[in-house]
């Protein structure tokens, strides 16, 4: 079992440094862990029939590490520069062209991810704003496209004139690494979001129905109006609540 953590900040031991080194500093003993820093490598590009010595060294860290630890903070509410730029150089590597041009998973599919980001503004801001949310999206993004799964999201928000982790957040970082010292199966969340599934079907159902309830005078006795309100107001309300679950929700604080 192999950690590998990605540093993609501006800063060598800034407030991501921190996070990414207790994140690996505690996860279970006897898993190897390795850090990156990705402002020493000279990334360029992959250029046809040219070999590209830095992406295939980096590709091969990739591929002996069982779960990979993004550290990037939040540049102008965006992932920073220059993971963006190693996702950009290393697209080649994470997913394969089909013959009209899509792109499906490549080698490293199944592999697992934690993102950690951070910025300036504060938890409120952020909580109210999601300053952050883009560089945690254009993570999932590009892992989604290489298949690797994800396990979790750390970020940290007020960082202005911060110089140490707060406790909570040390203990947060703590908490990922013993998640992600445990060897996982391909896709070990399946049971989970059945069960996510069920209770989201039964929430809508009822809410469905009560929304119903005061259009009752209109549609009740008629089963194709009844049917044709409830699917309508399902769909909406299942249709948003999805869309939240998916592209939304990150964490803010
Ligand atoms: C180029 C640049 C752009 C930034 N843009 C934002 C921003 O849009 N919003 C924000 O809240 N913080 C922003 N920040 C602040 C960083 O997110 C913050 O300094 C971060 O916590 C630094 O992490 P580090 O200590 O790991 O380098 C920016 C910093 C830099 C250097």
């Amino acid at each position: 079992m192999k950690i590998l953590g990605i540093l993609a900040s501006h800063q060598e031991h800034g407030l991501n440094a921190q996070m990414l080194d207790t994140v690996l500093k505690n996860v279970d003993s006897g898993t190897e862990t390795e850090t990156i820093y990705l402002e020493n490598y000279d990334i360029t590009p992959h250029k046809y029939h040219e070999k590209n010595a830095v992406l295939d060294e980096l590709s091969e860290k990739l591929m002996e590490s069982d779960v990979w630890v993004f550290a990037a903070p939040t540049y102008w509410r965006e992932l920073s520069g220059v993971l963006k730029d190693f996702f950009d150089c290393m697209r080649p590597k994470f997913v394969y062209f089909k013959e009209n041009g899509d792109t499906i998973p490549g080698q490293f599919k199944n592999k697992h991810y934690l993102s950690i980001t951070s910025c300036y503004v504060s938890p409120l801001e952020n909580f109210l704003t999601g300053v952050t949310d883009e560089s945690f999206k254009t993570i999932d993004r590009v892992m989604s496209a290489a298949g690797v799964i994800k396990t979790g999201e750390i970020v940290l928000p007020g960082t202005f004139g911060m110089k140490e982790l707060p406790d909570s957040k040390v203990e947060l970082c703590k908490k990922y690494a013993k998640k992600i010292s445990v060897k996982k199966r391909k896709d070990d969340s399946t049971v989970k979001r059945y069960i996510q599934l069920f209770f989201m079907i039964a929430v809508m159902a009822l809410i469905t129905m009560g929304i119903q309830l005061p259009l009752s005078r209109w549609i009740a006795g008629n089963f194709w109006l009844n049917y044709a309100s409830f699917t309508v107001i399902f769909f909406v309300l299942l249709g948003s609540i999805l869309h939240f679950v998916t592209f939304v929700k990150h964490r803010r604080r």
